[in-house]
């Protein structure tokens, strides 16, 4: 399955846990989180959820081999149901990130109520070097977040940047050593646990409810594109390079 999910009290865990694919994440692996997700949600006996990863590596992000050969197909794809469980979680979600966090590993932050990362942590959004197009609603959170400027040069360059650089543009909470994130993100989470659940979920979804309905139509048409541009010579150039373990060739493109 490669989602390890645990519970300590009152907090669920949902851990990437496929080291030797880097977490990369495969359709069995979003549906599993979305589940977790909804999981932690209904459950009255959680009020706070986390993600996190290894001390080493978050995400790897899409498993480029798994979407080339079973493609996201329409809204309930696993993809899909998770990017709606997660930007519509309810409770406090907490996340402790170290080492890379690449595509979706970065976007899925946006929906993070705090972001703890690992000093080694390296984000990066590489969805133009790959022939696709934004998602998880990245194309209007991170612009809202950081400024075009900044978010272009993200979304467009695609190169990874530092958890350094996630701290001065206000993407994490805090940078810690790696072994130290996991520490901190559990007791953040318990003293979330500790307070008022009801008080939580008003006041996140407060703070949420102007952008909600942007949020949910920006993912629609992100996804829309996303799942025609997965289908187009560009990305299928992208994908079989890094099967091939060479730089992609998009000059005929
Ligand atoms: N999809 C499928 N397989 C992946 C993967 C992915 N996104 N990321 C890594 N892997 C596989 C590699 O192919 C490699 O397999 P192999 O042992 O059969 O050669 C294995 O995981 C280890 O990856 P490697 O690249 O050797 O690890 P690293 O520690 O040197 O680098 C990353 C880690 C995450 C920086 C690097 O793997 C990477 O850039 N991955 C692709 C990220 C990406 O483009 N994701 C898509 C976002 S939409």
């Amino acid at each position: 399955m490669s989602i390890r999910i645990t519970r300590q009290g009152p907090v669920a865990i949902l851990a990437f846990d496929r080291l030797d694919r880097r977490n990369a994440i495969t359709a069995a692996m979003y549906a599993a989180l979305a589940d977790g997700l909804l999981d932690a949600q209904a459950d009255e006996g959680c009020r706070v959820a986390v993600i996190t990863g290894d001390p080493a590596v978050f995400t790897a992000g899409n498993d480029l081999r798994d979407f080339r050969d079973n493609p996201p197909a329409g809204e309930d794809a696993p993809v899909f149901r998770f990017l709606r469980a997660i930007s519509t979680f309810p409770k406090p979600l907490v996340a402790g990130v170290c080492g890379p966090a690449v595509g979706v590993g970065t976007t899925l932050l946006l929906h993070c109520d705090l972001v703890y990362a690992g000093d080694n942590a390296l984000l990066s959004l590489p969805f133009v070097n790959l022939g696709l197009c934004p998602e998880a609603a990245s194309s209007l959170l991170l612009p809202r977040l950081v400024g075009h400027p900044r978010a272009a040069e993200k979304l467009m360059l695609g190169e990874p940047f530092t958890a350094a650089d996630a701290l001065a543009m206000g993407l994490v909470n805090e940078v810690l050593p790696p072994a130290d994130v996991q520490p901190r993100v559990l007791s953040i989470a318990a003293k979330l646990a500790a307070k008022p659940s009801s008080s939580l979920i008003q006041t996140k979804r407060l703070m949420k409810q102007a952008i909600a309905g942007p949020v949910a139509a920006q993912m629609i048409e992100e996804g829309a594109v996303f799942g025609r541009m997965l289908r187009e010579p560009a990305a299928r150039e992208a994908f079989t390079a890094f099967m091939e373990k060479r730089a992609p060739d998009f000059s005929r493109l």
